[in-house]
């Protein structure tokens, strides 16, 4: 069993720890910022339900794979998976599939990092009752006003990577477990009072109308590649987390078991996110697609109008900060780990250089918001408009190498590793792992394929010619 191997960064100290912290991994702003407003831009219902296959058929398949690969191979993840990819007597180059995700996880901590100081900033603005009495249209006025200020970004997302870097510097147990272990239970708690709130006081028909009946005309292959990505992004799947908390799991715990119970608190918190957000979304005449700054200019009037909304949107964007914090943690460690066990670096060395190139990656992000010359354009990708670099970095992670990743690794896991490995790994039920290897053998590749195909148009092309 993975007992063979150990992991030179320390190890969980059991079922309970993993799970909080791939738990923290996978809630995050995706839930919260993302999902909502990638939602409304792409038309809602029937968005949402190809998401919610997605999570279901693809995304907990890929997370088992993820989490048996960092458990067997105990290193970060491109290690891991060439480690077992030598012990297959297959080609080394399946490492890749880890390679890419390190790669995507730091461009997406990259942009990841500038949301989250938005978060920040917007603790100090609900503190200091800066949207007591105000209408919705001057909250949106002061979300604009915060963009356009660069200089306050920059330092916002300085803060959050160096408290990234200063806690992922102080090693796995006491750095990680600490941190996610009570923040969690009370975002969850937050968000379902909020949830509360907006239904019960805003246009809660309309936004159930509107996230549950699927129009499918308003979804376009690209909105269903979104929803394959975002189910990706959303688990942190494809991006090494789920690899390397595996690779600190100990061996007891049952892999299947664990990876439902994380992907179905992501999904309710993404849910309560959009019920939190879409009654008021409709109640003030806003458009769901607002696009990234959705939240940030809907939950406001909720807290400026409700009792002790202050506390309470303090306390919100408190918790958003944190969940957003424990991806962070997540998105950093794999390129730190493969740091210390390559480079031999020591942690916070790793971890800080990690940390500062990402501030200056970031300003990429900083200058699309701030809407700078340099940094807006107009691109067409496969029909999707692409404005700034914020989006180029957003589309190539989530639509591009989340979902080509989570290919690779659906083909290592299911046709290269022995049956008799995975088998091990996961030791479950005759049946679970009868599904399981079905969705990583074929539905995920298949999936996976036919939407890339139709995205480049192949696949009409194709049809066509079968006269279909
Ligand atoms: N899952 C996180 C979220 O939804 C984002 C994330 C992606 C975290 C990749 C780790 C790795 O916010």
């Amino acid at each position: 069993m993975s007992g063979a191997r150990e992991s030179v960064h320390g190890m969980w100290s059991g079922r309970f720890a993993f799970i909080l912290a791939a738990t923290g991994a996978a809630v995050g702003l995706g839930n919260i910022w993302k999902f909502p407003y990638i939602m409304g831009e792409n038309g809602g219902g029937a968005f949402v339900l190809v998401y919610l296959l997605c999570i279901v058929l693809i995304g907990i398949p890929v997370m088992m794979s993820e989490v048996l690969i960092g458990r067997r191979g105990r290193q970060s993840p491109g290690l891991s998976v060439k480690t077992l990819a030598q012990e297959a007597s297959s080609s080394t180059r399946w490492q890749i599939a880890g390679w890419s995700g390190l790669v995507a996880s730091y461009l997406i901590l990259s942009f990841y990092a500038v949301v989250a100081g938005w978060a920040l900033a917007y603790v100090i603005k609900t503190a200091r009752g800066d949207f007591q009495g105000v209408t919705a249209e001057a909250i949106g006025g002061q979300f604009d006003a915060h963009l356009a200020n660069p200089w306050a970004l920059m330092a916002w997302s300085a803060v959050i990577l160096f408290v990234t870097v200063y806690v992922v510097g102080r090693g796995v147990h006491k750095g990680l477990e600490k941190a996610v272990n009570f923040l969690m239970p009370s975002l969850f708690v937050l968000l379902g009072i909020m949830a509360i709130y907006s239904a019960s006081n805003g246009a809660f028909s309309e936004a159930v109308q509107f996230m549950f009946t699927p129009d499918f005309s308003k979804l376009t292959i690209n909105g269903v590649l979104l929803a394959l990505g975002h189910a990706f992004f959303t688990l942190s799947l494809a991006s090494g987390a789920m690899i390397i908390y595996g690779a600190y799991l100990p061996s007891n715990v049952s892999i299947a078991k664990t990876s439902v119970l994380i992907a179905l608190v992501d999904t309710a918190v993404a849910m309560l996110a959009g019920i939190a957000i879409y009654p008021l979304v409709f109640q003030y005449g806003l458009t769901p697609a607002e696009g990234p700054g959705l939240i940030f200019v809907t939950l406001p009037i909720a807290f400026g109008s409700m009792p002790f909304g202050t506390f309470f949107g303090t306390m919100f964007f408190v918790m958003l900060v944190f969940a957003a914090f424990t991806s962070a943690i997540a998105m950093i460690e794999s390129t730190v780990a493969w740091l210390v066990e390559r480079k031999g670096l020591n942690r916070l060395v790793a971890t800080a250089a990690t940390g500062g190139s990402l501030w200056l990656i970031g300003l990429l992000t900083v200058f699309s918001f701030a809407k700078a010359d340099w940094a807006t354009f107009e691109l067409n990708v496969f029909g999707k408009p692409i404005t700034n670099f914020f989006e180029v970095v957003d589309y190539l992670t989530s639509a591009i190498m989340l979902p080509l990743g989570g290919l690779v690794i659906a083909i290592f896991v299911g046709w290269v590793m022995k049956r008799k490995i995975t088998e091990e790994e996961l030791q479950t039920s005759a049946a679970v792992y009868a599904i399981w290897r079905f969705a990583i053998r074929w539905f995920t590749p298949i999936a996976v394929i036919i939407v890339f195909l139709h995205l480049i148009g192949v696949l009409d092309l194709l049809l066509r010619l079968l006269g279909v």
